[in-house]
């Protein structure tokens, strides 16, 4: 059996129908949520749904009962990830789980970003566990980018200069997650995922321009700035911080890889930044 943690977040919904895609049974898949009243639509589908929660470690046991491969998809709580996933990590161990699969971020092993913290806890956790391993180091969603805005007020804000950025669907590292959770030989492996094409949001600007046939630029200022900026649009202090310290290091080339190790895995190209602007301004 897999089981996919996560399961009602964007990357757990998509990964479970790239696994049915692929041909895995609904009765082999595991949903593990936090409120099964979200997962109606997979219980519908044959999926098993199953109670789980990071913070609450007696509900893991029991959840995680029978399960060979299990996905941990890294909590979105950004305050501190680390100590609810540990739970998951030492519940996977007693479990006797064949094959955990963990969500990190690109270039982990050396990454100053702060958001890369609590990954590099979680991966050495799971090293320490002895559980073999697969880590899925994915880069920046395409979706990170809030082109609609962007087209509507005419200014895509960062604070990453020329940065280069591997930027890549989410459905594509949904596509990988579910390669590895049916391929065989994954043990402890460490993938870094992202995009085939790089771009920098000067370059993102210009796409979204073309797409929306409005004037778009992308506006670069300073980290502290573009915190205000994104605190201004009701995005939670702590995570606003994080996510213009990101951009900076995103200047620096932390969010850059030319690995290839995702469309090997997906086993076509990565969908294109210019294909994903086109089909996001038009749904
Ligand atoms: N690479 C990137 O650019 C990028 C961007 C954003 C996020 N991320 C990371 O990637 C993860 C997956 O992305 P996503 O788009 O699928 O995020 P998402 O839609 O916010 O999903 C996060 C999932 O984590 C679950 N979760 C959070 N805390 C939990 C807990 N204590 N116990 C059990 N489940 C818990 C949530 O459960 P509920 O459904 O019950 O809320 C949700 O299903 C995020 O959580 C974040 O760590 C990466």
């Amino acid at each position: 059996m897999i089981a996919i943690t996560g399961a009602t977040g964007h990357l757990g919904q998509l990964t479970i129908h790239a696994l049915l895609d692929l041909g895995t049974p609904a009765a082999d898949i595991v949903a593990l949520v936090r409120d099964p009243q979200k997962a109606t639509d997979l219980s519908a589908r044959g999926v098993q749904v199953r109670r789980a929660d990071y913070t609450q470690p007696e509900t893991l046991g029991p959840a995680l009962q029978g399960v060979d491969k299990l996905l941990l998809i890294s909590s979105n709580d950004v305050a501190d990830r680390a100590t609810p996933q540990r739970h998951v990590v030492e519940a996977a161990k007693a479990a006797g789980v064949k094959l955990l699969a963990y969500t990190s971020i690109l270039g982990a092993a050396t990454d100053k970003m702060r958001l890369a913290a609590d990954h590099q806890t979680t991966e050495a956790d799971i090293r320490a566990s002895g559980v073999p391993f697969v880590f899925l180091r994915n880069g920046w969603y395409l979706e990170n980018y809030n082109v609609a805005q962007a087209a509507q007020f005419g200014a895509l804000p960062g604070s990453a200069g020329e940065g280069r950025v591997s930027a890549a669907s989410r459905a594509d590292y949904a596509a990988a997650a579910a390669a590895v959770l049916t391929l065989p030989d994954q043990d402890n492996t460490v993938y870094e995922l992202g995009g085939d094409q790089a771009f920098t949001l000067g370059e993102l600007a210009a796409e979204v321009q073309a797409a929306s046939g409005r004037p778009v630029a992308y506006q670069n200022m300073g980290e502290a700035a573009y915190a205000e900026l994104l605190r201004g649009f009701g995005v939670p202090a702590p995570l606003a911080e994080k996510l213009a310290d990101a951009d900076t290091h995103l200047e620096k080339g932390e969010l850059y890889t030319d690995s290839g190790d995702l469309s090997k895995l997906i086993g076509r190209p990565t969908t294109p930044m210019k294909q994903w602007v086109n089909q996001t301004l038009k749904s």
